[in-house]
């Protein structure tokens, strides 16, 4: 992670800054952007409110753009600590316990700040268990450079401009988070656009989206942030993003009307929110239904070769997870407006979904 995402994440427990702590970190002179933008709130460089510095914050933010942080820890005053791991903060529950190579390579520096004792080794299970692992394996299954549902990556940029409703010139400079980014072809695509993108997802697929980023440097890469977690507890700072962006993700939550609720305070007021959602469809939500039953019983691994053997992959994806919930336009409308949005439209309706987008007031 570049220093610079520091100004934007925040702690899931208590909303706080993290304080970095770094172990291999390097110079990334290829991606750092031209014309940066300067911290606004917490510089991760000084390790303090952009309000306490006694430097200038321009002289400073060149180095947050340009240092690339590969190991470390991100340590809040709260007592709680996520790990860095190849350049992504993971900032899930247990994320440190379960990195078990990175506890022991670098045990010397870590037993500083915490008690290793004190780590349980248990993997992240409850709720979201299964969602991480069935869309951990999908990702890896795909190679970036294959269609997502069925699109290619120009189409797929298209449908956003498209769901957003918005001219391309007035994405650039602007703050976009990607919340469920998958393997995050389309975050780095999105980066074209002069946005600078934060993707965050659950599933490994940000490993892959990670790789992807590094393959396609060049100066505007360094514009997309990438960060494991989770939306229902986004470890991201209030009123960050201009837009918010979630295609296809609230609907695999347990609640898709609280996972929406819960991204809210994330957007500045006048920004932009655009969901894609499944909707009803009476016959087919009964089929799936019946076939999910099945399908939540059954170990991912065997259920993969189950449909790749079946149909291509991006055809049968949507009986896997655990949660897969349908809605109608109506319902989510009210769910924008009685939560502060105006302008709200409906957009991209297909066979299978639709999106929305609202303004918040
Ligand atoms: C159907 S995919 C859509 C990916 C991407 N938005 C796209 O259009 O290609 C759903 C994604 O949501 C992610 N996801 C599901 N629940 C999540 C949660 N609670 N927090 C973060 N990501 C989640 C999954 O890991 C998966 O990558
Ligand atoms: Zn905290
Ligand atoms: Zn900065």
């Amino acid at each position: 992670m570049k220093i610079r995402l520091l100004n934007f994440l925040s702690c899931p427990f208590c909303g706080g800054f993290f304080r970095l702590h770094s172990f291999l970190a390097r110079n990334d002179f290829e991606t750092c952007v031209t014309n940066i933008k300067c911290c606004e709130r917490f510089c991760g460089l000084k390790n303090r409110l952009v309000t306490d510095l006694h430097e200038k914050i321009d002289e400073i933010c060149p180095f947050c753009h340009r240092i690339e942080v590969v190991d470390g820890l991100l340590k809040c005053r709260c007592g709680s600590i996520f790990p860095i791991v190849d350049e992504i903060p993971r900032l899930l529950t247990q994320a440190l316990a379960n990195w078990r190579q990175f506890l022991t390579k670098y045990q010397r520096e870590i037993s500083y700040y915490v008690d290793l004792k004190r780590i349980t080794i248990e993997s992240y299970q409850g709720e979201k268990g299964r969602t991480k692992r069935i869309f951990s394996l999908e990702w890896q299954m795909l190679s970036p450079r294959d269609p997502v549902w069925g699109m290619s990556i120009e189409l797929r940029k298209n449908a956003f401009i498209e769901g957003m409703d918005i001219d391309p010139v007035m994405l650039k400079n602007k703050i976009l988070l990607d919340a469920g980014c998958g393997n995050g072809t389309l975050s780095i695509a999105l980066s074209d656009f002069g946005l600078e993108v934060v993707g965050l997802d659950l599933s490994l697929g940000i490993e892959q989206a990670n790789q992807y980023k590094k393959e396609h440097k060049s100066s505007k890469s360094g514009y997309v942030h990438l960060v494991q977690g989770d939306i229902l507890n986004p470890p991201l700072q209030r009123k960050s993003f201009d837009f918010i962006y979630s295609a296809g993700v609230l609907h695999h939550t347990p609640d898709t009307e609280q996972a929406f609720r819960g991204f809210i305070p994330l957007l500045k007021s006048g920004g932009r929110m655009y969901i894609w959602l499944y909707k009803n469809i009476f016959i087919f939500t009964g089929i799936i239904n019946i076939l999910r039953w099945f399908t939540t019983k059954t170990p991912p691994i065997i259920l993969y070769y189950l449909c790749y053997s079946l149909a291509p992959i991006y055809k049968l994806i949507s009986i896997l997870p655990e949660y897969s919930h349908n809605h109608d336009s109506d319902e989510v409308r009210t769910w924008f407006l009685e939560t502060g949005f105006k302008n709200v439209t409906l957009r991209s309706v297909g066979p299978r979904g639709f999106g929305m987008y609202g303004d918040r007031i």
